[in-house]
């Protein structure tokens, strides 16, 4: 079974990747340090750096001396996409207490953090006070490189196993009726928290904690969010720290059409 039967999929540490981290792990852990980073992007009252583009890699992975980012993950990532640019890296850094509610939260949708995970698919947040989803931002695939050595309970990332099939055929029964160019404007919302529903109802959820050198890829389609920190769980001052790349598809009608 591989990530495009269940959803995900966990490659072993080799040495493309430890090589790599080489250099991207103290540059991640730079980055998460950065006082104009952490003004942007802590959340849920510090216990997060979510670190959107903050890695300065250029778009074959590369950082500084390091060579590009060369693994089997991202080979089979990219049979299945092409080879795409990768953008600057997602650095998330989870802090124990992982999730205090912060200021930019409501009590529901704390709530859903704590016992669901914050489950969603990317590319379709929520817009605006009335929180409505659209399909703004079609992601290829999701790659995930862990950075620190963490214990299991240190807010691994969770997956709902074979939810990527659910969404996709849900999505579907309603985006086929329109052209996709007009993809963006159909508003989502009923469909996605349906099809959202009947995941928690049906799918197995999967922690992946990681160790530095493997590879974590994630579907494109497949509901996933971050597991609560486990008080007293293993990990070093800088947190649990992952690097994330999921570079946008040039055409969104593949969003639902590629494996
Ligand atoms: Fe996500």
């Amino acid at each position: 079974m591989t990530w495009l039967d269940r959803g995900w999929q966990i490659f072993a540490p080799e040495s493309g990747v430890l090589d790599w981290l080489k250099t991207a792990a103290p540059a991640a852990i730079e980055a998460s340090r950065d006082h104009h980073a952490r003004a942007e992007w802590l959340r849920c009252d510090g216990t997060w750096f979510v670190g959107v583009d903050t890695l300065p890699n250029d778009p074959s992975g590369k950082i500084g001396n390091s060579g590009p980012l060369d693994c089997a993950a991202l080979d089979a990532a990219q049979k299945v996409s092409g080879v795409l640019p990768l953008h600057k890296g997602q650095v998330s850094a989870a802090y124990p207490g992982y999730p205090k509610r912060g200021p930019e939260e409501s009590k529901g949708a704390y709530k859903f953090r704590r016992v669901r995970d914050a489950a969603h698919v990317d590319g379709m947040r929520p817009a605006g006070n009335a929180r409505r989803r659209f399909l703004n931002e079609p992601h290829a695939w999701i790659l995930g490189l862990p950075v620190t050595e963490c214990g299991q309970g240190a807010s691994p990332l969770v997956v709902w196993e074979g939810s990527h099939e659910i969404i996709r055929h849900r999505l579907n029964a309603i985006l086929q009726q329109h052209q996709p160019e007009k993809w963006g404007r159909i508003d989502m919302t009923a469909t996605y928290q349906a099809a959202r529903r009947e995941v928690f109802e049906t799918c197995r959820r999967i922690e992946l904690p990681g160790i530095p050198g493997e590879a974590h890829l994630i579907h494109r389609l497949a509901v996933h969010g971050m597991a609560p920190w486990i008080n007293g769980s293993v990990a070093p001052v800088e947190g649990r720290v992952v690097v994330y790349f999921r570079p946008h598809l040039n055409q969104i009608s593949d969003w639902l059409k590629l494996p």
